[in-house]
């Protein structure tokens, strides 16, 4: 897996740095608070295991299934929301979390959808930003790190649901980016 990586963009140690600080920041808001989070499949799996650990009282959680990408590193621009979240969130304060906003239209199609259930406040939260590529006016509340346009890797996020699990965001070699990735 990491042969296949031309570079590092942003360090482990630059994520858990930074994770500790949106925590604290999270911690503050939500304290007192019903705190809802609901997280965006499949991306969003390692971004939010990792920054729930570092809340010292107890959330509510769910995930929403929603894609866009399909196998290709370029957004077909709908959004297909596969399986809905459960929980009730009426009058909750609700917390969207996301690997990255790029075109923007997942994180705007997955608020538009939950600002139905009138939950009492509702912010988005997301690891990257690659605001180059945006569609809309959609602009995370809170952003760990914005991306410039090369096509990233790890921490969640995929290339044809490959290298989710790398601890780093990475820029793949050339030619993994290829129909068929590397071998
Ligand atoms: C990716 C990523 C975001 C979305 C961002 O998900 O995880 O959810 O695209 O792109 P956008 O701002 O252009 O909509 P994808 O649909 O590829 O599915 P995945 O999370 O399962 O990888
Ligand atoms: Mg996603």
């Amino acid at each position: 897996m990491e042969k296949d990586v031309a570079r590092v963009v942003i360090s482990e140690k630059q994520i858990k740095e930074k994770l500790v600080e949106l925590s604290n920041t999270l911690i503050n808001t939500y304290q007192n608070k019903e705190w809802t989070i609901i997280a965006i499949l499949n991306g969003s799996l390692v971004f939010l295991a990792d920054l729930i650990r570092h809340i010292p009282f107890s959330i509510r959680l769910d995930t929403i299934d929603a894609s866009s990408y399909g196998d290709s590193t370029i957004s077909k621009g709908e959004v297909n929301i596969i399986h809905n979240f459960k929980i009730d969130i009426e009058g909750k304060h609700v917390l969207v979390i996301d690997d990255i906003v790029d075109t923007g239209n997942t994180l705007k199609k997955v608020l538009a959808d939950i600002k139905k259930y009138a939950p009492a406040s509702l912010k988005s939260c997301v690891l990257l930003s690659r605001s180059g590529r945006r569609q809309n006016k959609i602009k995370p509340d809170y952003c760990c790190f914005n991306v410039g346009d090369d096509f990233v890797v790890g921490y969640g996020l995929d290339y044809n649901n490959k290298y989710r699990n790398l601890p780093y965001i990475a820029v793949l070699k050339d030619e993994c980016y290829r129909r068929n990735g590397c071998p």
